[in-house]
């Protein structure tokens, strides 16, 4: 008999049987472009940590949103930029606040595009941590109170589903009862359940102007070292209501993806964050990758590792190519 018996290259050899054998695919429902929005008039400010994204005022955001929808963009995620910030975040809290404005804008224009907000307090308190802070660190109870309240504002501009990033505990189960009170049984919780304590958020810091102001975020953010301990935080998020569960950063994290998504089969997002795509971005500019392809190899790898959908700044540069 010939050897090998099994060659794998057989099916490898053409475009067809490749297509065939691919068990990844990525598709339009698969992305989410997340947006910051900031106060103002034809405000367009490039962040230029991260090429091709930039804070937007309210009416060129739902320029944006318009054009991206065009090109198949079927969720956004918003960030707001408040013009004023205050001690703890009550700002994000305000039935005019920059996100709530900037929702009812665009559903007014785009009902059918799907608006997901970022609920977090450092973009909102002038100290740039995720909550209240007392005695030098994020006070968790107090900080439940401003989340459950974002929340419930937002859910009253308009906003499709819910996405926790501040990683205090208990706040899925906190805004959960905020907005059942309120009646809306039916918004959607998606929790960053496994968020790190990650360098790779770095140019999101200037996109969103929320640097802490002193320490870091090693006190609610988690070890990059662990991922029993994700499987803790993911569990946790489940039993207080969390409809989707999130890891966040992706690339370094693709082992905890496939864990997560093995142990709790949920609807798993994940976040290709801002230093994995201005990496990228500053390789390709250089000419050491093609970006097209190493994009591409980039978001795959996500879904392939377990995630069901993906939020990505590409998104954007390849929405069209699916
Ligand atoms: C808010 C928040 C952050 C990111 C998403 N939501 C920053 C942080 O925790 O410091 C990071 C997103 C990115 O890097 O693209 N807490």
């Amino acid at each position: 008999m010939a050897f090998p018996i099994t060659r794998l290259r057989r099916l490898r050899s053409t475009e067809v049987s490749r297509n065939m054998i691919r068990e990844t695919q990525l598709t339009k429902n698969d992305l989410i472009m997340p947006l910051f929005v900031r106060p103002g008039k034809g405000v367009q400010n490039p962040i230029n940590s991260m090429p091709g994204n930039y804070q937007l005022s309210v009416d060129l955001l739902v320029e944006k949103c318009k054009e991206l929808y065009n090109k198949g963009v079927q969720s956004v995620l918003l960030f707001g930029i408040p013009e004023h910030k205050d001690e703890h975040g009550l700002v994000a809290c305000e039935e005019n606040g920059i996100v709530q404005q900037a929702t009812r804008a665009i559903k007014k224009e785009l009902p059918e595009l799907f608006l997901i907000a970022d609920v977090c307090n450092c973009e909102y308190t002038t100290h740039g941590h995720c909550g209240t802070v007392i005695d030098g660190d994020v006070d968790n109870d107090s900080t439940l109170i401003t989340l459950g309240k974002q929340s419930v504002s937002l859910a009253q501009a308009g906003i499709d589903m819910i996405a926790p990033s501040d990683m205090m505990d208990g706040r899925v189960g906190f805004i959960r009862k905020a907005l059942d009170d309120h009646h809306f049984a039916n918004m959607p919780i998606m929790a960053y359940s496994a968020k790190y304590a990650s360098a790779f958020y770095g140019p999101f810091r200037d996109a969103a102007e929320s640097a802490p102001q002193f320490g870091n975020r090693a006190t609610y953010q988690m070890d990059p070292a662990n991922s029993n301990e994700a499987i803790r935080e993911v569990e946790q998020d489940i039993i207080e209501g969390a409809d989707m569960v999130m890891v966040k950063p992706a690339l370094s994290y693709l082992d905890v993806i496939q864990r997560v998504k093995t142990e709790f089969n949920m609807p798993l997002c994940a976040y290709n964050v801002s230093g994995e795509f201005s990496m990228v971005k500053a390789a390709a500019e250089r000419g050491w990758v093609d970006e097209e392809r190493i994009t591409m190899e980039v978001l795959t790898s996500i879904k392939r590792a377990g995630a069901d959908v993906i939020i990505s700044y590409h998104t954007q540069d390849v929405i069209e190519k699916l």
